[in-house]
């Protein structure tokens, strides 16, 4: 290794350390926060105001596609260690229950930093959109945005909502079919991936526009109950982080150990979970917005 890597320009080696060096997972995967970001930017979802005020934020690179960006949030936590711990929550081992108060804070105890306090974080930001700014702190509303979008998806994946001891299932070892992973990842990345491979010819579009024919089909008459929020409220992390948790004890961690090998049988219970949130998470990244720009 020495010998071969001495020899090479530095930014070369730097590639190739990074690319062996297996990021740390956090969140859904690049597909899943598209999907939930397209789901949210699909016609008729955000009222004139959101998908005005969203045109006015994006990078004019991202031409307008917030699914493009909807990653970036992950892209930054080296520029922005501090935003690391605001992907995921921590839960106390095997009580499958979430509390603001109890859980909702970073490894060193500071309070409020976690994905729920991060949407109301960027939430409150957010709603200062449009209004005079002397008697508020300048926020990069930009960045605002595309962390609000990156969280709000990352709130509805299960282990994002998981067990301190491990790391929502980022310490636990599993084989998917036959490849060596960690359970945190089979729910970031590997069902939606076997479901792109088993079921959509045209990979991620052709499963976001499966979801988003569901949301106005067979799921259309919970919507209503997705998206909402108690009254006053315009960010309602604490619901979703339930949930989380509770699919993550009910599905996530359920018949799984140490080595466990997941196949079809995990898959195909556990897709209808994924399918779900996802479809949850656009519907309510759109409701949010809606309720922030008016
Ligand atoms: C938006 O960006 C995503 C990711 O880059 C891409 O897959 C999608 O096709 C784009 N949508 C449009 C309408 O350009
Ligand atoms: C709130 O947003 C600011 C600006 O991005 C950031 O510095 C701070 O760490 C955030 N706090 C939480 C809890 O999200
Ligand atoms: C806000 O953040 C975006 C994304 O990081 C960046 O491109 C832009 O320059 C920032 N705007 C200001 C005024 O700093
Ligand atoms: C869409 O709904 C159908 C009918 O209930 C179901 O069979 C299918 O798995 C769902 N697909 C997704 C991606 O939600
Ligand atoms: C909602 O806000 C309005 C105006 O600030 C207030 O009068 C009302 O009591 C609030 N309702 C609840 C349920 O908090
Ligand atoms: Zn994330």
């Amino acid at each position: 290794m020495m010998a071969a890597t001495a020899t090479l320009p530095p930014l070369l080696l730097l590639v190739l350390l990074l690319a062996a060096v297996p990021a740390p997972s956090h969140g859904w995967g690049v597909d899943g926060h598209l999907m939930v970001c397209q789901i949210a930017q699909a016609r008729g979802r955000l009222s004139g105001a959101a998908a005005a005020a969203v045109k006015d934020l994006l990078p004019s690179y991202a031409g307008n596609n917030l699914s493009s960006l909807c990653s970036w949030a992950d892209d930054v936590k080296f520029r922005y260690p501090w935003s690391s711990p605001l992907h995921y929550i921590d839960t106390p081992d095997g009580l499958c229950s979430y509390t603001y108060d109890r859980d909702c804070k970073d490894e060193d105890g500071v309070k409020g930093r976690c994905v729920a306090g991060a949407i109301n974080n960027y939430t409150s930001q957010l709603l200062t959109y449009g209004r005079p700014s002397s008697s508020v702190p300048e926020y990069n509303l930009t960045q605002a945005l595309l962390f609000l979008s990156h969280f709000v998806g990352d709130i509805h994946q299960p282990l994002h909502v998981g067990f301190t001891s491990d790391r929502g299932g980022n310490t636990i070892d599993v084989h998917w079919y036959t490849r060596k992973t960690v359970l945190h990842h089979v729910w970031d990345a590997s069902i939606i991936q076997t479901a792109e491979d088993d079921f959509y010819g045209d990979g991620v579009a052709d499963f976001i526009d499966t979801l988003t024919k569901n949301i106005t089909g067979v799921w259309s008459e919970q919507v209503p109950s997705w998206e909402e929020c108690g009254k006053n409220q315009t960010a309602c992390p604490d619901i979703y982080a339930s949930e989380s948790i509770t699919a993550a004890c009910d599905w996530a961690y359920k018949g799984v150990d140490e080595d466990s090998t997941l196949q079809d049988a995990y898959f195909s219970s556990r897709l209808p979970v994924v399918n779900l949130r996802l479809a949850q998470g656009g519907v309510r990244l759109a409701a949010t917005l809606n309720r922030i720009f008016g």
